[in-house]
């Protein structure tokens, strides 16, 4: 049987579907998104993007995940490993609903790393921390002070990461429970590539790594995070809403173009 659509009916209906939260179009059959993670890690081309692995159920009565991330992460020897032991890490539901374990892009000896919220649809389907539009302006912000994810030279460079690896569902904030248990991956993937400063984005990184939200007053005030200096900048995707706060983001920038040559 088919029924006669017409444009306004169509409209009615997608902004039923976006109402009751559903975030992407995925085409015309269902897709079983356990069925096709393997062959969907597979796909990922960047070298940083780890396999998002089959989901394991956590046992009521089964080992608190925070100890077991504590313990996975501090046995990684290298990015790889702990990429490796990340995207195996069972206990985090986030996973469920992503088809990529984000894991980190650019050159992992540079000496600024970027910590960021979490992926996005569009870092989800390409594997990729800050591909998206947010990503490009971030690309844009770091540029005009001589620094890019693809650049060899470390003093040229950057490395991105994000504070969870996963997609949350209809881009909701990681909960604090989830924070807990990927907090010890991002102090072990930090302390792995040592870099001599972070720049902290947005109110979800400054929980993680400084213990505080509230990234209007803490931005462009440097503090500590991991051991090292580290300076909380406004979210670019907060930037694309708020054109008026670049000006802000812009001092933040000389001012990580300045510490950077201090430390050399
Ligand atoms: N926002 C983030 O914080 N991280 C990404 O990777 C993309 C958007």
């Amino acid at each position: 049987m088919s029924i006669a659509i017409d444009w306004h009916l169509a409209r009615a209906l997608l902004e039923w579907q976006v109402e009751l939260g559903v975030t992407d179009a995925l085409g015309l059959e269902p897709v079983n998104r356990f069925d096709r993670v393997e062959a969907r890690a597979h796909a990922v081309s960047a070298p940083m993007a780890a396999p998002a692995a089959a989901p394991g159920a956590m046992l009521p009565d089964g080992p608190d995940p925070v100890a077991e991330a504590r313990r996975i992460a501090g046995a990684a020897r290298t990015l790889s490993d702990l990429a490796e032991a990340l995207a195996g890490f069972p206990h985090c539901d986030l996973r469920r609903g992503a088809q990529t374990c984000v894991f980190a892009d650019g050159n992992p000896q540079a000496r600024v790393m970027i910590v960021g919220e979490g992926p996005g649809a569009d870092e989800d389907r390409i594997g990729r921390p800050f591909v998206g539009k947010a990503g490009q302006l971030l690309d844009l912000m770091f540029r005009a002070i001589g620094l890019s994810r693809t650049s060899p030279d470390p003093a040229a460079s950057l490395y991105i990461t994000n504070t969870v690896p996963w997609r949350p569902p209809g881009n909701r904030e990681p909960s604090a429970e989830e924070l807990a248990m990927l907090h010890p991956f991002l102090m072990r993937h930090i302390e792995l590539a040592d870099p001599d400063l972070l720049v902290v984005i947005g109110n979800v990184a400054c929980d993680a790594l400084l213990g505080r939200r509230g990234i209007t007053r803490l931005r462009g005030t440097w503090t500590e995070a991991a051991g090292r200096p580290a300076l909380p900048m406004l979210h670019p995707a907060y930037l694309l809403r708020t054109p008026a706060a670049k000006r802000e983001a812009w001092a933040d920038l000389l001012s990580l173009q300045a510490r950077l040559k201090e430390l050399q």
